[in-house]
């Protein structure tokens, strides 16, 4: 009796002090990200509650500027004070440069348990392991090239199908414009711009195209005459944006598509988060369709978060979170708000919109014609360097008195000026 009185007491004394350490460990996650605008802290808030409902807080870090530029550099001083967040947004190529530097933690027990391998597709787990090792989890899907357009405004301009092709798209874009729209909404930053670019070089050289130039950087497919075509259809784009586009963040332009001011924009399916954000219905109140002549192809970008060596009072709590992130119900939840679809084949479609089916249906079918390529905007074609340089081009060429000839030439510079 005394034995079993003085077991029981010293169990359950193990197990309380096992659940004040848990509890203590488990306790709070720093996260940096950029997701700022309406719709992306909606999308957010899912996890935050999901965490704090297992007791985890959530310690916030915001860093406004959409394509995780300025992020980065935030970063990087807290790394080097020894100092770094919990978790971290990121995209493809930086995912890559940050654990090459040691700074990321081991997800592999974790991975191993919940069997990432077979869930997450692997052009995502290229970017999410790095030297075979897990060190992110993969929040979303997000793909580059669609445009969202105000139904309103198609109906009052008689466009009832989607352009199909570049010239149908200027017929639009034209026909807007003609009845005092903006017609194109467009934030002038550089990440926007060559959002935009994305959808331009797919739409003018196709896949093979696209792949040559922005992910195998070659350079005749960088100075060829595909790419100067490229360059003039940025140009002539720029002609349909009102004079107030520069420097704007991408969800006020999103907002001009909302309140009926621009017909359309061309972004990445966040811009979905801000139309829900606002009440709007797809199909009703706003149109999604791919940039024309990208239909069948899909450039993605991919947010992960990336785990970052923590003390090991801290690794408990960023366990749990990349646990959370990784739930199927999880991510049927956060990317029916985000606009992005899940970063796991096997979460049922049935919760999403009309067009979170399309982008689901999309990227399968890319997956398996192989023509789902990285976006080269957001970090999934080329490493942040190289990255950089061509947004340095592009968004020149865009602002100023530059030919198509020179732009191309600059590129194929740029591009090998910083490999
Ligand atoms: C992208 C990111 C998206 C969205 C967007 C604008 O780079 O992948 O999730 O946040 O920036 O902020």
């Amino acid at each position: 009796m005394m034995i079993r009185m003085f077991k029981t007491t010293a169990i359950a004394s193990v197990l309380s002090l096992a659940l004040t350490a848990g509890a203590q460990a488990a306790e709070e996650v720093e996260v940096l990200h950029w997701w700022t605008s309406g719709g992306e802290a909606k999308a957010l808030n899912v996890l935050k509650e999901d965490l704090e409902s297992q007791g985890i807080a959530w310690k916030d870090m915001p860093i406004a500027g959409g394509g995780g530029t300025e992020a980065m550099t935030v970063l990087r001083s807290r790394v080097a004070a020894g100092n770094p967040p919990t978790a971290v947004q990121m995209l493809g190529f930086d995912i890559q440069d940050w654990a090459a530097e040691g700074a990321t933690a081991n997800l592999d027990e974790l991975a191993g348990a919940e069997k990432w391998d077979e869930v997450v597709p692997a052009a995502l787990q290229r970017f999410s392991k790095y030297d075979g090792h897990w060190v992110a989890a993969p929040v979303n899907v997000h793909s580059t090239n669609w445009v969202w357009a105000n139904k309103k405004v198609m109906d009052e301009l008689g466009v009832t199908e989607p352009p199909a092709d570049w010239d149908g798209f200027i017929k639009f874009l034209d026909a807007a414009k003609a009845k005092g729209y903006t017609a194109l909404a467009h934030g002038g930053q550089p990440w926007q711009d060559a959002t935009i670019f994305d959808g331009v070089v797919l739409a003018t050289g196709g896949a093979d195209f696209y792949k040559k130039s922005m992910i195998d950087l070659d350079p005749e497919a960088l100075g060829s005459d595909t790419m100067k075509t490229v360059f003039d259809r940025m140009k002539q784009l720029r002609g349909y944006v009102d004079e107030n586009f520069s420097g704007r963040d991408w969800n006020l332009a999103s907002a001009m598509v909302i309140e009926s001011k621009a017909a359309a924009q061309i972004m990445g399916d966040w811009a979905k988060g801000e139309f829900l954000n606002a009440g709007k219905k797809p199909g009703e109140d706003f149109v999604c369709f791919r940039v024309p002549g990208t239909q069948g192809m899909v450039t993605f970008n991919s947010d992960q978060f990336v785990m970052f060596k923590v003390g090991e009072d801290k690794q408990a709590a960023q366990n749990a979170m990349a646990k959370a992130v990784m739930s199927p119900k999880f991510q049927s939840a956060f990317n029916v708000v985000k606009g992005s679809v899940p970063a796991r084949t096997d979460v049922p479609n049935e919760a999403f919109d009309d067009c979170g089916k399309k982008g689901m249906a999309d990227l399968a079918e890319a997956a398996k014609n192989d023509t789902l390529m990285g976006s080269m905007a957001h970090g999934h074609s080329a490493p942040a360097a190289v990255k950089n340089a061509m947004y340095d081009v592009i968004t020149n060429h865009f602002n100023n008195e530059v030919s198509s000839a020179d732009a191309v030439e600059q590129l194929v510079n740029a591009v090998e000026g910083a490999q």
